[in-house]
Formats: structure tokens, C-alpha cells, sequence
């Protein structure tokens, strides 16, 4: 078969972008690993919202290497203003479960999307503690490293491993996160807090967890992760049911199969910290 013009630059495109993408997680993750014993805070962006000085040395990587090979595109990042106004845009979380970094808790990953005209069409979220490697391209399924990955198949929701985290604004109002937390205690069969939203959900495109539902995270927590769960087989919606995008305020992800479960007890707290800013 032999591809059109327009086709084999499409292709070449996508390549390079993979391959940069591939790059800047390879690099950051070095990082990461011989950097976890150091205590390094720098900042406080809230009472409990921490940088360290790898964050921000990880995200100098990615940016370094990003502007070089795509300087027209756009980036949001988490530790930097946003940049540009291009439909190609990627959004980055150098570190995402900085507080368990901090504390040489090695549970944590760096999380590369990449988004034309809104819709995330690759992402990639690297733990460098286990040496493993999500990847996820729109329409092309999900990976972990470099083998197929799919959803658990658990219909039960009592048999069902769920997780969650907690947002940094999280004294203003604990007791309805604490509510969440205690009506799925009723139900399921147990609940993981790992500190890394990208990881959570990663678990559960692969089947580690069966589901996971958290308030207030930012657009690079879940942008790699989210089109993980989605090319894996999940589903992700808000709290009432309602579709899930970037911008969203809630995330509830499942299997798919527990997904109406997850909701109707999730569902009497759907107004929970709506008019709340972090
Ligand atoms: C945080 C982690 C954590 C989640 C927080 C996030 P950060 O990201 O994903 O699991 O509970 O809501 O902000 O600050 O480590 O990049
Ligand atoms: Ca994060
Ligand atoms: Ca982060």
C-alpha cells in the first residue's frame, strides 16, 4: 500500500511528536530517580500545595526540549504561566505527587499530554520508581510499556479496588470529602489514596483499581491519564453523570461496567465545593 503525500507527512508528524514526547519522559525521569532523597522544597503555592527544585528542574527539560522542536506550539504547564495561543498544545505535570516525592515516598510520575484543537490525542505518563511507561494515542488504545492494556472486568462493585485523593484546599471543607470517602467504604471493597492522580487513573486503564473519583484537580493531572482510561476501555463522566472534560471540577473514572454504581453513590455530593476556588 503506498500512502499519499499528505499521509506520510501526517505520519512523519506524529512520529516526531511521539518521539519527543517519549524523550522528555525519559529525561525528567532520570531525574526523578536520583533526585527522590533529597528533601528540596523551594516553595509553598498554598498551606499544603509544595514545589520542589525538581519540579521546576523537570519541567525546564520539557520546556527546553518542547520550544526546540515545536517553537509554534503551545504549552501549559503547572509551574509556569501558559504559553501561546496554537491549537497544538501540550500540557504538562513535571511531577505529579510532589507531596510523596518531597517525602522520598516513592510513589510519583511525570505526565505529558499532547492536544490539538482541545481534544488530547497522545498521552504518556512515566513512573520511574517501577520503570513503567503508560502511553496512549486517540483511537489507537493504551499501553504499558509497550504492551496492550485494558480496563478490569469486575461487575461487582463490593468486590471493586477504588481510589481517590484529597484537593490541597482540602481543611476549607472535610468533611464532604470525608462523606465521598465514607459512603464508598460502605460499598466497595477497598480504597487507595496514592497521592498521584495520574497514577490512579493509569491504574485503572490497566486494572490495578476498578475505579477512582476526585474534586478539583487542573487540566495536567488528568489530561495523559484521562485518554488513558478512555483508550483502555473506561469511562470517565463528572459526579452527576455528565461528560467529562479538562476544565471539569470532578472526575469519576471506572471500568465502564461499575460506572452507574460509582455514580449513585457519588451522586448525592455532586454539588460538593462547586463555587469553592482552590
Ligand atoms: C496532586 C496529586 C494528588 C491529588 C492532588 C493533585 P501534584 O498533584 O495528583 O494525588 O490528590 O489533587 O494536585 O500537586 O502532586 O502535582
Ligand atoms: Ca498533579
Ligand atoms: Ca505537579
Amino acid at each position: 500500500m503506498f500512502l499519499t503525500l499528505k499521509e506520510s507527512t501526517f505520519y512523519m508528524k506524529t512520529a516526531k511528536i511521539k518521539s519527543v514526547l517519549f524523550q522528555a519522559l525519559e529525561e525528567t525521569g532520570k531525574l526523578l530517580k536520583n533526585s527522590l532523597h533529597e528533601r528540596n522544597v523551594t516553595a509553598k503555592k498554598s498551606e499544603l500545595s509544595i514545589v520542589t527544585a525538581t519540579d521546576m528542574a523537570a519541567e525546564k527539560i520539557i520546556l527546553d526540549l518542547l520550544k526546540k522542536e515545536f517553537p509554534d506550539h503551545s504549552i501549559l504547564s503547572e509551574e509556569s504561566p501558559a504559553m501561546g495561543t496554537a491549537p497544538q498544545r501540550w500540557i504538562i505535570d513535571p511531577i505529579d505527587g510532589t507531596t510523596n516525592f518531597a517525602h522520598t515516598y516513592p510513589i510519583a510520575c511525570i505526565s505529558i499530554a499532547y492536544e490539538e484543537y482541545g481534544v488530547v490525542q497522545l498521552g504518556g505518563v512515566y513512573d520511574p520508581f517501577r520503570d513503567e511507561l503508560f502511553f496512549a494515542e486517540r483511537g489507537q488504545g493504551a499501553s504499558l510499556n509497550g504492551s496492550p492494556i485494558r480496563v478490569s472486568g469486575l461487575e461487582s462493585i463490593g468486590d471493586a479496588l477504588v481510589a481517590t485523593g484529597f484537593p490541597y484546599d482540602r481543611r476549607k471543607d472535610p468533611d464532604s470529602y470525608l462523606a465521598i470517602v465514607r459512603a464508598f467504604m460502605m460499598k466497595v471493597q477497598g480504597i487507595r489514596r496514592s497521592g498521584s492522580a495520574a497514577i490512579d487513573l493509569c491504574y485503572v486503564a490497566c486494572g490495578r483499581l476498578d475505579g477512582y473519583w476526585e474534586t478539583k484537580l487542573k487540566p495536567w493531572d488528568m489530561a495523559a491519564a484521562s485518554l488513558m482510561v478512555e483508550e483502555a476501555g473506561g469511562k470517565l463522566s463528572d459526579y452527576s453523570g455528565g461528560p467529562f472534560g479538562l476544565e471539569n471540577i470532578q472526575i469519576l473514572a471506572s471500568n465502564s461496567k461499575l460506572h452507574a454504581d460509582m455514580l449513585e453513590i457519588i451522586e448525592p455530593y455532586k454539588n460538593i465545593a462547586l463555587n469553592q476556588s482552590i
